[in-house]
C-alpha cells in the first residue's frame, strides 16, 4: 500500500491561511437553495482519507480493484449541527469527518453561483466534483466559494473535509473552557446572484450622530459602476447614488430616525437596488459611545446589565444554531433583566444577533483569541485579522451589536500587546462607530485593593476585566470595602466575568465551603459582588459568568460537574439557582432611561 508522500508533506506543512472568500453580506435575503439536511459522511480518525483522496470517490475499474472507503451505505449527519451529539462514536471526537452532499443545478451563464457556509468548526477543505475549491480556518464565521465556472449542469457533488482537532497555532489554541463541537455547525446555501451584485454594504449612523446615516455600498462584478437607489419607505427616503469603477458608492443622508433602544427596538425596512440586483434588510439606527466613565446609548448614560452566554442549548446539550435556540437563551437573559449579552467567546450564529436586535437586547461580539495564543507564530496574526474581518463584515449592519471584543484573558507579553494593538487599529478602521475592547484578567489584588494596570487598556474604548473574587480568588476583606485603582480614569469600567459554581438543587454540605458546590455558596458570591459594585463609581456594566451551565470537558468532578461548567445561574435543565434571584433584584434596582 503506497502512501502519497508528496501529498502528506504538502498537507502537514501548509499553514491554513484561509483562501475561501469572505462571505457576502445578508445571505438570508438573497436567492438561495438550502443544502441543509442529511449529508453522507465518512468518519476518519486516522486521516487515511487524505492519502486515499476520498474526494475523488474512486470506483473499482477492474475485477481485482477494491476501494476501502465509500459514502454509500455509511452514516449520515444532519446539517446544520455539531457531529459530536449525533452519533455515539463521535461523542468526544476530535478529528476528521468527510461530508458529502449532491445537488442539482440548471445554471444560467448570465448568473453567478456561490456555496455559502455559515460556519464549519474548525478546518474546512471544500471540494466540488472532485476538485478542491479551497480551505477555511476558523469555527465561528461564514465563508463562501464562487462556483459559477466550476459547477456543471445537473448533479454536482460537494465534499467537505471537516477537522476539529485543536491546534497550537489555532484561534482558539489548544486549551479552552468550552466543548469543542465539530462539524458543519451552521447552514449551507447555494446562492445565485446577477453577474454584478450587491456584495456588501454598511449603513449605520455616523459616530455620535442621531440623524446622519453614513456608510457605503459595494457592487461586485463585470459592471461595477451603476446607478443605485437606497429606499427606506417608512421615512420616504429615496436616496440615489452611483458606484465608481471599483463598484463602491459612499452613502450619506439625514433622516428623522426613531432610534433603536432596548425599550424601543425599532428597525426599518431598507431596500438597496442597483441595475442588476436588489437586496432588502431590516436595520436599526442607534448611537453608542462613551463620555468619561459613562457608556452612552443614543447620547444617554446606560448601565450595561449583561450576561455571558455560550452558543449551546443546554436542554439539548448541543451546539446551538437555530432561531428557536436563540429565542430560548435570549428569553432567559431578558427575564433576568439584561439589556446586553456577551456572546462568549466567539461570533455566535446570526439568529442570536438578529433575535437580540428584535428583542431589544444589545450584543457584545467577540473573536476567540482566547487565553494561550501563539501570537508570534507564523500566520497567527493573519488568522486573527481574518476572523475579525469576517465577524465585522457579517454583523456590522446589526445595530444590536455595540461592542467588538478582540480577545479574552490572553497572557501579557510584548508580542501580545503588539498583535492586539494592531488588531484594534484595524478593527477601528473597518468600523469606527462601535466600542472596541479586549478582556484582560491580570489585575493585582493585595490587601483588598485591586490594581488594574495593564497599559493595553489605553488602546481600548473600555476597561473590561474578569475577576473571580469569592471563587478562584478569596476575598481579602469585606466586599464593600474593596478599593479599585485603574490605569485610566476616563474610561467606563465593565466587569466582564465574575461568579462561581453550584450544582442546582445541591443544598448539602457546609454553606461556606466552595467544595460543597452548593447554591448558597454561589449565592453569597453574588451578594458580595453586588455589594462591591455599589462602591465602584467608574462601573458602567457587569456580565456574570454565566447564563446557564454548559459543557466543558475540562470540568471533571464526577459528582458536581460531569463535564459541565456549573457557573450558570440557570442549570442545564433550565432551573433557576439561588444566585439568579440576587442578580434579578440587582438588575431591577438599576433604572436606565433610554
Ligand atoms: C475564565 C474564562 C471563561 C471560563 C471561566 C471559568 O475567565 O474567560 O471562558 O469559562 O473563566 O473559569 O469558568
Amino acid at each position: 500500500m503506497k502512501i502519497n508522500l508528496t501529498f502528506l508533506f504538502l498537507f502537514s506543512f501548509c499553514c491554513y491561511i484561509a483562501d475561501a472568500q469572505t462571505a457576502m453580506t445578508n445571505v438570508a435575503s438573497r436567492k438561495c437553495v438550502s443544502l441543509n439536511g442529511k449529508w453522507q459522511v465518512i468518519i476518519d480518525p486516522t486521516g487515511a482519507g487524505d492519502w486515499r483522496q476520498v474526494w475523488q470517490e474512486k470506483k473499482p475499474e477492474r475485477k481485482t480493484d477494491f476501494i476501502e472507503y465509500s459514502f454509500e451505505g455509511g452514516p449520515e449527519l444532519s446539517v446544520p449541527g455539531d457531529f459530536n451529539t449525533q452519533l455515539p462514536e463521535l461523542k468526544l471526537y476530535e478529528g476528521t469527518v468527510w461530508y458529502k452532499k449532491n445537488f442539482n443545478v440548471s445554471h444560467e451563464s448570465s448568473k453567478r453561483l456561490f456555496i455559502y457556509f455559515g460556519a464549519v468548526n474548525y478546518l474546512a477543505d471544500v471540494y466540488l466534483n472532485g476538485n478542491l475549491l479551497g480551505k477555511h480556518e476558523g469555527g465561528f464565521t461564514p465563508f463562501q466559494f464562487e462556483i459559477s465556472n466550476s459547477v456543471k449542469q445537473g448533479t454536482n457533488t460537494l465534499i467537505v473535509r471537516v477537522n476539529n482537532q485543536r491546534k497550537k497555532d489555532g484561534i482558539p489554541g489548544l486549551g479552552y473552557d468550552w466543548f469543542n463541537y465539530g462539524g458543519i455547525t451552521r447552514e449551507v446555501n447555494l446562492v445565485e446572484t446577477g453577474s454584478t451584485f450587491i456584495s456588501d454594504y454598511f449603513i449605520q449612523l455616523g459616530k455620535n450622530s442621531y440623524s446622519s446615516a453614513l456608510g457605503w455600498i459595494k457592487l461586485s462584478g463585470k459592471s461595477p459602476s451603476q446607478n443605485i437607489t437606497l429606499k427606506i419607505p417608512e421615512l420616504n427616503i429615496n436616496y440615489k447614488i452611483r458606484s465608481d469603477g471599483e463598484g463602491l458608492a459612499e452613502v450619506k443622508f439625514d433622516a428623522d430616525f426613531k432610534l433603536w433602544s432596548p425599550e424601543n427596538p425599532k428597525l426599518y425596512k431598507i431596500i438597496i437596488q442597483c441595475e442588476t440586483d436588489t437586496i432588502t434588510d431590516e436595520i436599526g439606527f442607534r448611537s453608542i459611545g462613551t463620555k468619561g466613565t459613562k457608556v452612552l446609548l443614543n447620547g444617554k448614560p446606560v448601565f450595561l446589565k449583561g450576561i455571558n452566554i455560550h452558543e449551546e442549548n443546554p436542554l439539548r446539550a448541543a451546539r446551538a444554531y437555530s432561531e428557536s435556540d436563540a429565542i430560548l437563551l435570549l428569553k432567559w437573559a431578558k427575564e433576568l433583566g439584561c439589556n446586553i449579552v456577551r456572546l462568549a467567546h466567539y461570533p455566535h450564529n446570526e439568529h442570536m444577533i438578529k433575535t437580540a436586535e428584535k428583542m431589544g437586547i444589545m450584543v457584545w461580539d467577540e473573536i476567540p483569541v482566547y487565553q494561550r495564543i501563539e501570537f508570534s507564530a507564523p500566520g497567527v496574526a493573519e488568522k486573527m485579522d481574518l476572523m475579525m474581518q469576517e465577524m465585522v463584515t457579517r454583523d456590522k449592519n446589526r445595530c444590536s451589536v455595540v461592542i467588538w471584543s478582540l480577545s479574552n484573558e490572553t497572557d501579557s507579553s510584548p508580542d501580545r500587546d503588539k498583535a492586539l494593538t494592531d488588531l484594534t487599529d484595524k478593527c477601528r478602521k473597518l468600523d469606527s462607530t462601535r466600542l472596541i475592547t479586549s478582556v484582560i484578567n491580570d489585575e493585582e489584588y493585595n490587601n483588598n485593593v485591586m490594581n488594574v494596570w495593564d497599559t493595553l487598556y489605553r488602546h481600548f474604548d473600555l476597561i473590561t476585566l474578569n475577576e473571580y473574587l469569592g471563587w478562584y480568588v478569596p476575598w481579602q476583606g469585606k466586599a464593600g470595602d474593596i478599593k479599585w485603582n485603574f490605569i485610566c480614569h476616563d474610561k467606563p469600567v465593565i466587569i466582564t466575568e465574575f461568579g462561581g459554581e453550584a450544582l442546582y438543587g445541591n443544598n448539602s454540605g457546609p454553606k461556606d465551603e466552595a467544595q460543597s458546590w452548593n447554591e448558597e455558596y454561589q449565592e453569597n458570591i453574588y451578594k458580595d459582588q453586588v455589594a462591591m459594585f455599589g462602591t465602584m463609581k467608574e462601573l458602567s456594566g457587569v456580565f456574570p459568568w454565566l447564563l446557564t451551565d454548559y459543557r466543558s470537558s475540562g470540568r471533571m468532578h464526577p459528582v458536581y460537574q460531569k463535564g459541565w461548567n456549573r457557573k450558570g445561574l440557570i442549570s442545564d435543565k433550565g432551573e433557576k439557582k439561588k444566585a439568579w434571584y440576587i442578580l434579578f433584584d440587582y438588575y431591577n434596582s438599576i433604572k436606565n432611561n433610554y
